[in-house]
């Protein structure tokens, strides 16, 4: 078998080694342009999980690795004139220019033939070859070559970024935030050898002029960077290799494979540095595609394999780098944050690391999180231990006279159930069961307006008295029986009208007995949906008045909080986007135009309600679709309803057209929580999978948002927050008397439990290399 691979760098290196350890008859040749030891960069970064991989695919250059690495623990947070410190994350440096001579090496050993100065124009050279592969970096020639079959997508970030070097010593992976007159520069470091690290420096665009470090050479960045970071870097020099400022290209290929060609590393995907990982990926590409090999009869499947295989990792980590790197994009929006949170914030970023797996490894760092936010809810009037303070899930929250005792929330949920808008006995037993489950907020499903406000036949009503009575009754109840406040969302179905039941067809039209029904625009939802009537001033003063008179009936029933419901496409959402809003009258056209039917009915309703009790507005903050709502949009939406009276923006997504593209994952809607929270400077509630007790804490914790919602995990699980409470010790958490023998045995048996779990967690993670080597250290004691 013939391979041709072009590129030496990790990527090509390691494949040639993996390749030929399987096949030593095969002959694989490595092509690179630069000579064997002309190299950019300083050190590169492994995790102790990667490190494991090398050793079992192959211990000799493993070996030879990690006798070069520099190995740490901690992570260290600068910010303000603090720091802080976590340990337990097991990272190891190395340098690149000694990972490549050692990578050459060791496939010299083996036989691979390595040809240094061969800068390849035409892959048509290689027609002989079984395998081509193409590991020819980040501007990756032969990629962009046949950029129609492999349709790479680069996206290139904002923030500006320059690597360097020094010779400071560091014995943390360390972060450094600092303030200038410019504005904030940011420094990701690390010791990659004795007396050597990597230094990436990083800002903003704005700041990166206004520092004046446009048309600078190396040297004078360099002399910059030591300016700015001099009182850290005590002396030390800043060296340069390469250290241009750049853009940061996320780059991500639809196709991995041409023929017999294959994309490995940079040149197919990249990961930002922030999360350490593209020396990472671009290695562990060489170890799938060389798995693939081995297991697939023909090159031609495997390739296949390889890429069907892998994609789904890759893609995790450049999911994970692309949050971490937006965290770093808008790292102003924490800037005020009390340091302790702030650095909470880093360490949770990412979505890996979180509250409960800090507690476990830095306990001190976490109770000194928990203080800072019990200070914080403190300083707003509420009377609360910040000594030894409640997680902040179990810390209360005051919005006007309002006081929840706790920050989970159930999220509304329709239950499809009610007759002619009338709740019946399921809808007692369903809110009650989740107030007494222990939820400081529960909120009401959609409650629409008028009979054609509903969405389907089984949603819930406030017109008649009827519907009142009963839902009286259940304020009633979760009033008589548990802490928890209830708030009723009050929405208008717009164009999703006069559809079916979710378990018969969700958002698909009735067949019979369905009404007319509004919206901004007369398009309908699916192609075969109602097209829905343009509303005209004389159906927005109906609509407005409706929700006006089912706010009064709402005060009649004692509710606690009133919810606009103007996100999901409904009525009042069809207005706000504009993939729905396509009128040329004063409700249509800028956003401040589309803002105003709804902006209009909030204060109807605001001017309506008690001005003690708060109010809240649920949108969507983005639509994911082309054209349509962004997260900066959502921005200016919620700070227009925060001049209107809001107390809290109920942060949703989507539901606004059919052909949306949403990402979804764990948190997946948190991002545009913390962004409306931070930027509009106002508070809210996220919602969105999120599905434990210890997300709901690292989401608090980081300042992402105020109150957190849960949908589906309310509906397996009336009691998610008295168990949450039982596992973090609130012994506050309310429970009705007569399920008081239960609480005292949940909450007995969570002690143990939760020591168990965490002895199992210790037990099952391996040590880290920095601690096995402090550990072989250690002077023996004497005996
Ligand atoms: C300037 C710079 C500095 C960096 N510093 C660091 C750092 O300090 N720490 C870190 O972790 N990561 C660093 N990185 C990122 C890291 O190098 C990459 O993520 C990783 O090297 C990817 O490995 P790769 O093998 O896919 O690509 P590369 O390492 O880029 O290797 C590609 C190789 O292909 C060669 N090549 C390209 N075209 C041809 C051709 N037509 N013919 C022959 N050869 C060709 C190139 O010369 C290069 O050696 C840096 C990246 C850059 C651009
Ligand atoms: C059965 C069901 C009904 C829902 N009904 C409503 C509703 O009436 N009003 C609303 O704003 N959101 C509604 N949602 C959305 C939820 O409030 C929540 O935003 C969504 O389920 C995501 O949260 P989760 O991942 O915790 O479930 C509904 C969700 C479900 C699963």
């Amino acid at each position: 078998m013939k391979i041709a691979i072009i590129g030496g760098g990790p990527a090509g290196l390691y494949a040639a080694i993996l390749l030929k350890k399987q096949r030593p008859d095969a002959e694989i040749t490595v092509y690179e342009r630069n000579r064997a030891d002309d190299t950019f960069g300083f050190g590169v970064v492994f995790s102790d999980a990667t490190l494991d991989n090398f050793e079992k695919y192959d211990s000799p250059s493993y070996r030879r690795i990690t006798q070069e690495f520099a190995y740490w623990d901690d992570i260290a947070v600068h910010f303000r004139g603090t720091v802080h410190r976590v340990g337990g994350n097991g990272f190891c440096g190395c340098s690149r220019r000694k990972l490549l001579l050692i990578l050459q090496e060791r496939a010299r050993e083996l036989g691979v033939t390595l040809t240094f100065e061969a800068d390849i124009e035409d892959e048509a050279r290689f027609a002989d070859a079984d395998l081509v592969v193409l590991a020819d970096g980040i501007n990756s020639r032969f990629r962009d070559r046949y950029i129609e079959h492999f349709q790479p997508e680069v996206d290139l970030r904002s923030n500006v970024f320059a690597w360097m070097g020094s010779t400071r010593p560091l014995d943390a992976f360390t972060f450094i935030f600092q303030e200038t007159e410019w504005g904030p520069f940011i420094a990701h470091a690390y010791q990659y050898e004795a007396g050597r690290s990597t230094w990436i420096f990083e800002t903003d665009p704005q700041t990166f002029k206004r520092a004046g470090l446009e048309g600078l050479n190396e040297k004078q960045s360099a002399d910059r960077m030591a300016g700015i970071f001099g009182w850290f870097l005590e002396g030390h020099q800043l060296l340069t290799n390469r250290s241009m400022w750049r853009n940061f290209p996320m780059i991500r290929s639809k196709r991995w494979v041409k023929d017999n060609m294959v994309l490995l590393g940079d040149a197919k995907a990249t990961a930002h540095f922030s999360i350490g990982s593209g020396t990472k990926l671009a290695m562990e590409d060489a170890i799938a595609l060389a798995d693939a090999m081995q297991r697939a009869p023909t090159v031609d499947a495997a390739l296949r394999q390889y890429e069907d295989g892998r994609r789904e990792e890759v893609e995790k980590t450049q999911h994970a780098a692309d949050v971490s790197l937006v965290w770093f994009e808008h790292v102003d929006r924490f800037w005020d944050f009390d340091p302790v949170q702030f650095a909470f914030g880093v360490m949770t970023r990412a979505k890996a690391i979180t509250y409960d797996n800090l507690t476990l490894r830095a306990p001190v760092f976490v109770s000194e999180v928990d203080k800072a936010f019990a200070k914080q809810v403190r300083a707003k009037g509420l009377d609360v231990d910040v000594e030894r303070p409640v997680a902040p899930m179990f810390q209360p929250l005051r919005l006007r006279e309002m006081e929840l005792a706790n920050r989970a929330v159930v999220s509304p949920m329709c239950m499809y159930s009610a007759k002619e808008g009338v709740p019946g006995d399921f809808h007692l037993v369903h809110y009650g069961s989740r107030a007494i489950g222990g939820a400081g907020l529960i909120f009401t499903e959609m409650t629409c307006v008028s009979r054609d406000a509903r969405i389907t036949p089984g949603c819930t009503g406030l017109w008649n008295d009827e519907q009142e009575a009963v839902w009286r009754r259940i304020v009633d109840f979760v009033h008589a029986n548990s802490a928890a406040k209830i708030c009723l969302q009050l929405g208008h179905a717009g164009r999703k009208g006069a559809t079916k039941l979710m378990w018969d067809g969700m958002d698909r039209p009735l067949e019979q007995g369905g009404w007319d029904v509004l919206s901004a625009s007369p398009i309908p939802y699916f192609p075969d949906s109602q097209v829905p009537r343009e509303m005209d001033r004389v159906a927005m003063d109906a609509v407005k008045a409706a929700f006006v008179q089912a706010a009064e009936r709402g005060e009649a029933c004692g509710f606690d909080m009133l919810e606009l419901h103007s996100a999901h496409g409904y009525l009042l959402a069809s207005f706000i986007s504009p993939l729905t809003n396509q009128r040329s009258d004063a409700y249509g056209g800028s956003l401040a135009n589309r803002l105003r039917f709804p902006i209009e009915v909030f204060e109807a309703l605001r001017a309506a309600w008690p001005s003690h009790k708060p109010m809240s507005v649920r949108i969507s903050a983005t639509d994911w679709a082309e054209g349509g709502i962004t997260g900066d949009d959502a921005v200016v939406v919620a700070r227009a309803f925060a001049e209107a009276g809001v107390d809290l923006v109920d942060v949703s997504t989507g539901q606004t057209v059919r052909d949306a593209q949403p990402v979804y994952g764990r948190m997946f809607q948190t991002p545009f929580s913390e962004q409306v929270r931070n930027e509009a400077r106002v508070a809210t509630m996220c919602v969105g999978n999120i599905t434990t007790s210890d997300q709901v804490n690292t989401i608090l914790a980081a300042g992402r948002a105020d109150l957190v919602a849960l949908g589906r995990p309310h509906l397996v699980d009336p009691s998610f927050t008295l168990k949450a409470a039982a596992w973090y010790g609130a012994e506050a958490v309310f429970c009705p008397p007569q399920y008081l023998p239960g609480k005292e045995q949940i909450f007995r048996n969570s002690v143990r439990d939760r020591q168990d779990f965490d002895d199992l967690k210790i037990k099952a993670k391996p040590k880290t290399r920095a601690e096995l080597k402090a550990e072989a250290t250690k002077p023996l004691a004497a005996e």
